[in-house]
C-alpha cells in the first residue's frame, strides 16, 4: 500500500545541532505540508549565492521533521519511505538511526524503515537538506523536499521498488505482445502457495489479458517474466494517447498481499537516418520544447495542476515533444505526458566529470553517477511517452578524449536496463572531429544543440545515423514589448560581450527579431527542421520562461527571456506562429497592440493558417492584402499610426475565414479577473490561475498598464503566489501586491482543503476594482 506522506511536517531554515534525534524539541518549527520550496519564499538579491543565473533567491540548509505513529495492526509489515526528489544533498534519520544521503536533487529514492520503527508508538523522521554550496546550478533549482513523499507498507513478500518492467516487443494491427518482468522480494523464507497474477486492463477497466505463475523459489529476490497478448490493440499516439494498465498482484491463498499498477501505452516508433521519426509507422516530426522544472511563482514545489497547465498550453500550441532539461523530472510530468500524448526526451545530467559551476554534479560524479542513472531508467522505463534517453546536455567532457569512455559506460548502464529506446546526448558542434562523445560510437541518435548551418553536412558526417535537434532557437522575447523596425535583427549579447546595444529597461522585442549569437530566430530554426527530411524533430529552448539564466541581461534581470510563454503563463505572440503551423485550429493573430504615438511607424505582423491571404484595415480603410511566400511564417504591414481600430481578415478562395481586431485603449480603466477554472477541488492542493487584466471600458487591454494591484482572497482558499511575467520584477512571489506588466498579472489561488466559496478581490489606485467567486468542491 502506498500512501501520500506529505502532510504535517515541521520545517526549520538553519542547521541546528541534534535535530536528527527523536527527542529534539521541534514544536516551535513551522508546520507545513509538502511539497515545499523554501527558496521561492525568499527575497531576490544579486548577493544570494545562487547568483542571478540561479534565480537570485536564497539557498542554505533546512531541516524537516515528521512525527508519525505505526499501528499495532501493522506489526509484521515492511515499511519504506519514497522521496520523489529533494534539492539537494539530503540526509535522513529515522528515530535517530541514519538512513543515508542523496546528493543529486533530481533523483527519486527509497529507504527501508522497518528495522528502526516503534510499532504501536511514535516515530520521527528527520531530513537535512543542504543547498548551501553555491552556485551549483545554471538555472533556478529551488530548495527543500520539493516533490512528493510516500509511505509504502507491504507484506514481507512484495513487488520490489520499480520492480515491474513492461515492454511491447511485437506489435501488429491484430495483436500486441506485452512482456512483463516483475521482481519480487521475499522475506518469508519460503514462498509456498503464492502466485503472481498479471492482468492488462483497457481504459474502461475491462481485463483484456491475464497471466498467472506460481512463485516457488526460496530466494529472497526473484524475477519473473510473463508474456501476454492484447488483441486488436488500441495504439498510443500523440493524437490519441490511449492507455491500458498493467495490474500486478501477489496472491496468497486467494488474498492479494501486494499490488502495483503500471501504465501501458502500446506504440512503436523508429528514428530513420533518411526520413526521420515515425510513430506507429506514420512519419511525423517531433515538435518539442525544452523546459526547466520550476513552476513560475510556485517555484520548484511540484503542483500537479500547475504542471498540467504548462503542458496543456504547450499542447494547444501544437507541441508534441518535451525535453526534461537537464535532469530527471518529477514523476507526475511523465504521467501527464502519457495522458496528454507528449513524446519525452528524458535527460539525466547537465555535466559529468567536468563541471559548469563550482558545486554542481561533477563533485558527486564518481560516487553517484551509476546509481543516479540506473534509478532514472528504472523509474521511467514504463512510460509510453518516453522515447529517447539523453545521457547529458552540452557535457564539457565532450572536448576530452575521456568523454568517449564515459559515454560508452553510461550507454552500457542504460542498455543493461532498457534497450527499447535510443540513447542520445545533446552535443555542441557534433561534426567537429574533436567532439569525443559524438564520435564515440556509443550514441544511437546524434543530438544537435543549435548549429543549424551544419545540418546540411550531417548525412556525410554521420552516415547511417539518425538525427535529432536536441536544442534549437534560444530566441529572446519580453511579452508585450515591441522594438521597431521589426526587421532589424538583434543578436544579444553582441559577440564580445558588450551590453551597450541592449535596452535600458531590460526588455527584448516580442517580434521574432531577437536571439543569442549561438541561437536562431524561431522562424529560422523551424524552417531548418522542416527543410531537412532526416531531421526527426526539434526541442526549442524554451517552451516556458524559467527562473534564472536571465540571458542576455545581467542583474536586475532574474529570469529567462527564452520562453514562448512567459513565467506567469501568458503566451508571447510567437506562440501563435507555432499554433498556425503545428495545429489544425484556425489561427489569425495580429500584433502589436494599438496604443502608439501619432506619426509612429508601426510594423503589424499576422500569423495565420487555413487561408491564402490576409487583408488589414485601419479604421475601415484597407492597407492591402498580404500572403506568405514559401518558407515564410508571417506577413507584415508597415503602418503610419493613427488611433482607432486595426482589423485583419483572412480569406480562403475569397471567402472570409477569420477576423482579428486590436483597438486603441482609452481611460477610464478597470481590472478584469479571468480564472482558468472557477471550480476547483477542495483537496488542499488544487489551483485556479486567475488572469488579471487592466482593460478599458470596451475590454481592450491597456498595453502599458503597470499599476500596483492588491489581491485579497477569503474563504476556502489562499494566495499561493502572484506574478506578471516581468523578468526584472523583484517583488517576492508570495506577495499579495503585484504590478501589472504590459497590462497583465496573475494570482494563483489554492484550495485550503475546505469546501466552499473563495472570494477573490483585486484593487488598485485609479482603477475600478474587480471581484470574483471561485468554488472549491
Ligand atoms: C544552451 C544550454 C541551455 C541554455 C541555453 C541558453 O547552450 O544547453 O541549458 O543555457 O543554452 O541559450
Amino acid at each position: 500500500m502506498k500512501e501520500n506522506f506529505d502532510a504535517q511536517w515541521r520545517f526549520h531554515l538553519g542547521d541546528p545541532v541534534g535535530a536528527e534525534q527523536p527527542g529534539y524539541d521541534d514544536h516551535s518549527w513551522r508546520l507545513l505540508n509538502l511539497p515545499h520550496d523554501w527558496s521561492i519564499e525568499g527575497t531576490f538579491s544579486r548577493d544570494n549565492p545562487a547568483t542571478p543565473g540561479g534565480g537570485a533567491l536564497p539557498g542554505g540548509v533546512g531541516w524537516y521533521r515528521k512525527t508519525f505513529t505505526v499501528s499495532e495492526a501493522d506489526r509484521g509489515k515492511l515499511f519504506f519511505i519514497d522521496f520523489d526528489g529533494v534539492y539537494m544533498d539530503s540526509r535522513m534519520w529515522i528515530n535517530g538511526h541514519y538512513l543515508g544521503e542523496r546528493p543529486y536533487g533530481y533523483s527519486s529514492f527509497e529507504y527501508e524503515l522497518t528495522p528502526y520503527l516503534h510499532i504501536g508508538g511514535k516515530n520521527v523522521i528527520a531530513v537535512r537538506v543542504d543547498n548551501s554550496h553555491q552556485p551549483n546550478s545554471r538555472w533556478y533549482s529551488g530548495s527543500g523536499i520539493y516533490r512528493n513523499v510516500w509511505l509504502i507498507k507491504t507484506h514481507p513478500c512484495y513487488i520490489d521498488h520499480w520492480g515491474v518492467y513492461v515492454t511491447t516487443p511485437h506489435i501488429t494491427n491484430n495483436e500486441a505482445v506485452v512482456r512483463v518482468q516483475t521482481t519480487i522480494r521475499n522475506r518469508l523464507g519460503s514462498t509456498r502457495n503464492l502466485q503472481l497474477q498479471t492482468r492488462i486492463e483497457d481504459a474502461t477497466g475491462k481485463t483484456v489479458a491475464e497471466n498467472s505463475v506460481p512463485l516457488d523459489a526460496k530466494a529472497d529476490s526473484l524475477t519473473v517474466a510473463q508474456q501476454l497478448q492484447v488483441s486488436d490493440p488500441h495504439l498510443w499516439s500523440t493524437d490519441d494517447p490511449y492507455l491500458y494498465r498493467v495490474v500486478s498482484r501477489i496472491v496468497a491463498n486467494g488474498q492479494t498481499i501486494d499490488d502495483v499498477i503500471t501504465p501501458l501505452g502500446i506504440r512503436y516508433f523508429h528514428f530513420d537516418p533518411r526520413t526521420g521519426f515515425s510513430l506507429n509507422g506514420k512519419p511525423m516530426k517531433i515538435w518539442g520544447v525544452c523546459d526547466h522544472h520550476d513552476l513560475g511563482c510556485l517555484g520548484a514545489a511540484i503542483h500537479e495542476r500547475a504542471l498540467e497547465r504548462q503542458l496543456q498550453m504547450l499542447k494547444k500550441m501544437g507541441v508534441n515533444g518535451f525535453r526534461t532539461s537537464h535532469n530527471p523530472p518529477a514523476p507526475e510530468l511523465l504521467d501527464l505526458c502519457d495522458k496528454l500524448g507528449i513524446l519525452v526526451m528524458d535527460e539525466a545530467f547537465d555535466c559529468w566529470k567536468r563541471g559548469k559551476n563550482p558545486y554542481d554534479y561533477h563533485i558527486y560524479w564518481d560516487q553517484w553517477h551509476r546509481r543516479d542513472l540506473e534509478d532514472m531508467i528504472r523509474r521511467d522505463r514504463n512510460h509510453p511517452s518516453v522515447i529517447i534517453w539523453s545521457i547529458g546536455n552540452e557535457i564539457p567532457d565532450q572536448w576530452d578524449s575521456a568523454g568517449a569512455d564515459i559515454a560508452r559506460e553510461l550507454v552500457g548502464i542504460v542498455k543493461s536496463l532498457d534497450t527499447t529506446r535510443p540513447i542520445t546526448s545533446a552535443l555542441n558542434d557534433p561534426e567537429s572531429p574533436r567532439n569525443s562523445i559524438a564520435h564515440s560510437g556509443a550514441l544511437d541518435l546524434i543530438g544537435y544543440n543549435y548549429d543549424v548551418g551544419a545540418y546540411d553536412h550531417f548525412p556525410e558526417n554521420f552516415p547511417g545515423m539518425p538525427f535529432i535537434a536536441t536544442e534549437t532557437t534560444s530566441a529572446l522575447e519580453t511579452r508585450g514589448h515591441y522594438d521597431m523596425p521589426s526587421d532589424s535583427i538583434r543578436v544579444w549579447p553582441p559577440r564580445g560581450n558588450s551590453h551597450e546595444k541592449m535596452n535600458s529597461d531590460y526588455t527584448c522585442s516580442a517580434y521574432d527579431n531577437c536571439c543569442v549569437p549561438w541561437g536562431n530566430l524561431h522562424e529560422d530554426a523551424l524552417r531548418a527542421i522542416m527543410d531537412h527530411p532526416f531531421a526527426s524533430g526539434m526541442f526549442i529552448w524554451t517552451g516556458w520562461d524559467y527562473l534564472g539564466e536571465p540571458t542576455p541581461y545581467p542583474w536586475p534581470a532574474r529570469s529567462s527571456y527564452f520562453g514562448i510563454i512567459d513565467l506567469a503563463g501568458f503566451p508571447k505572440d510567437i506562440y501563435y506562429m507555432y499554433q498556425s503551423v503545428w495545429t489544425q485550429d484556425t489561427v489569425l493573430h495580429i500584433f502589436p497592440h494599438w496604443n502608439w504615438k501619432p506619426g509612429d511607424s508601426v510594423d503589424v505582423w499576422a500569423f495565420y493558417n487555413h487561408a491564402d491571404e490576409v487583408e488589414l484595415f485601419l479604421n475601415g480603410k484597407s492597407l492591402g492584402k498580404r500572403h506568405k511566400e514559401p518558407g515564410q511564417f508571417h506577413v507584415m504591414w508597415r503602418v503610419a499610426y493613427e488611433p482607432g481600430e486595426l482589423k485583419a481578415v483572412s480569406y480562403h478562395n475569397g471567402q472570409l475565414v477569420k477576423t482579428a481586431v486590436v483597438r486603441t485603449a482609452g481611460a477610464p480603466y478597470r481590472i478584469e479577473l479571468i480564472p482558468d477554472r472557477s471550480e476547483i477541488h477542495a483537496d488542499g492542493r488544487d489551483l485556479s490561475f486567475v488572469t488579471v487584466k487592466v482593460v478599458d471600458q470596451h475590454g481592450t487591454l491597456v498595453p502599458d498598464a503597470d499599476q500596483l494591484i492588491h489581491f485579497d482572497v477569503q474563504g476556502a482558499g489562499f494566495i499561493a503566489g502572484t506574478d506578471n511575467g516581468n523578468e526584472i520584477d523583484h517583488t517576492s512571489f508570495p506577495s499579495h501586491d503585484r504590478h501589472a506588466f504590459n497590462g497583465l498579472a496573475l494570482v494563483v489561488v489554492q484550495s485550503d482543503g475546505k469546501k466552499g466559496t473563495i472570494q477573490v478581490k483585486a484593487t488598485a489606485e485609479g482603477l475600478q476594482p474587480a471581484f470574483i467567486n471561485l468554488s472549491a468542491q
